[in-house]
């Protein structure tokens, strides 16, 4: 079969790894993908924003099946016009993908149908924004309702910050379209943890936990990035700590998605915080996250292209995907110089092969320039290793980061170190 992976960055390299290890494939694409893909998949650097260049690349390859990576295409709708097409998309609906598109509907959501959430207001720009401060409890947390590329949250913690944050939120438009309605939402206290589910409808496959590391520099200092790093498992989700999550958080929302009436087909990413009064949802995802899916598809036992089919079909009973209960796996990102803020680029990067068949190195933000591989983003790559304990398999991602050498390039030091042993007592 040929399939295709949407999107560009190391999660998609991680999907597009996964998939080319499946028997059914023939021939694997990704569009646009980078070079350092090359390894598994054809790399198709046309522009996917442009569904009529997408649907000539599927008609033209015989391309079967689509697997879409980010969340930008799902919200707007790419699934629904390809598959006008003789075509299957691996993907949520656009129709369901407000949970992640809307963070006033997925709030909305929660608390229609019983799922614990931080409590929250929703303000717009006609709402009197000192009576909204004087409502809220310090700190507060405020999100801007649409897209906003991972970095609409701010916490503020005194009334004349939160002040400041509506305004260039809701009134100076700091997220266009996306901040013309915020959530502002109570501080929660305690440790995060991402929980990942595959599902076809109907019925689910757990996916695995993981942690990421938001911030850019090591003991959780600096600015809030896209990821700089993640590891799964996590420890402190015990089996008790997840059938807790699964009882009070994602049955719950499975059944308001049935009531809804909203089927579900894709990967549900949930964001949670456990905190001493139980799990509570930060958000939904419609997608994997990434770095997450760099550390969990390599956990996963099994055949990942046909289960992506099976979810399709509403088969997933018949997949054999499993997460290995005996393999951790950390990721450790390698970015520019001064990213988040201004990441420089076009600096060359040196590569050197791998010699251990359980180090991946799973690329970002690289373009080749006259046969040199050049930075071209932020994020350039996630360096991954399993081993049989978290502690190995840091050990051996960290030994090998220099496999990669690129001028500036920065990384934190403890990802997957310090790690609590056990939360919500
Ligand atoms: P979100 O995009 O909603 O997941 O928010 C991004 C990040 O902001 C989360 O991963 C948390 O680290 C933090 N965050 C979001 N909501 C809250 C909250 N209510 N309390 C504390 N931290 C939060
Ligand atoms: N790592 C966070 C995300 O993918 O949204």
């Amino acid at each position: 079969m040929r399939v295709i992976v949407i999107g560009k960055g190391a999660r998609e390299h991680a999907l597009a790894w996964g998939i080319s290890r499946s028997p059914l494939v023939d021939r694997l694409f990704v569009a646009p993908g980078n070079p350092g893909m090359r390894d598994v998949a054809e790399v198709l650097p046309v522009d996917i924003r442009d569904l009529d260049v997408l649907r000539r690349v599927v008609r033209d390859l015989g391309v079967e099946f689509v697997v879409i990576g980010p969340e930008d295409p799902i919200v707007q709708g790419v699934k629904e016009a390809l598959e006008e097409g003789p075509v299957r998309v691996f993907s949520p609906t656009a129709r369901v993908s407000f949970l992640e598109g809307s963070k006033v509907r997925a709030k909305q959501f929660m608390r229609k149908h019983g799922v614990p959430t931080a409590s929250f207001q929703v303000v717009g720009r006609g709402d009197d924004l000192d009576e909204v401060v004087r409502r809220s409890t310090l700190p507060a947390v405020v999100k801007a309702d649409g897209l906003a590329a991972g970095k609409g949250v701010t916490v503020a913690h005194t009334p004349v910050e939160l002040r400041n944050v509506l305004e260039a939120y809701l009134l100076e438009g700091k997220f266009g379209e996306a901040s013309r309605k915020v959530v502002v939402e109570e501080f929660l206290d305690g440790e995060e943890v991402s929980l990942f589910l595959l599902l076809d409808g109907k019925s689910l496959r757990h996916l695995g936990e993981a942690r990421d590391y938001k911030r850019l520099l090591t003991g959780d200092r600096g600015p809030n990035t896209g990821g700089m790093g993640a590891f799964s498992p996590v420890p402190y989700v015990a089996p008790e700590v997840r059938a807790q999550i699964y009882e009070e958080v994602v049955f719950p929302t499975l059944e308001g998605l049935r009531q809804e009436g909203l089927t579900y087909t894709g990967v549900l990413y949930l964001g949670l915080m456990l905190t001493e009064e139980g799990p509570r949802v930060l958000e939904y995802n419609v997608r994997f996250g990434d770095p997450e899916a760099q550390v969990l598809i390599p956990r996963l036992d099994g055949d990942l292209l046909e289960a992506f089919l099976l979810a399709w079909e509403g088969r997933l009973e018949e997949s054999d995907l499993r997460v290995a209960p005996d393999r951790a796996v950390v990721g450790v990102v390698l970015a520019s110089e001064g990213y988040p803020e201004n990441p420089h680029l076009g600096r060359p990067v040196v590569v050197r092969t791998l010699d251990d068949p359980q180090v991946h190195l799973f690329w970002a933000g690289i373009r080749e320039e006259q046969d040199q591989w050049v930075t071209s983003g932020g994020r350039v790559v996630t360096v991954v290793a399993e081993g049989k304990t978290l502690e190995e398999a840091r050990d051996r991602a960290y030994t090998h980061l220099s496999h990669v050498r690129f001028d500036g390039a920065q990384w934190r030091s403890d990802v997957a170190q310090n790690i609590p042993l056990q939360v919500m007592e």
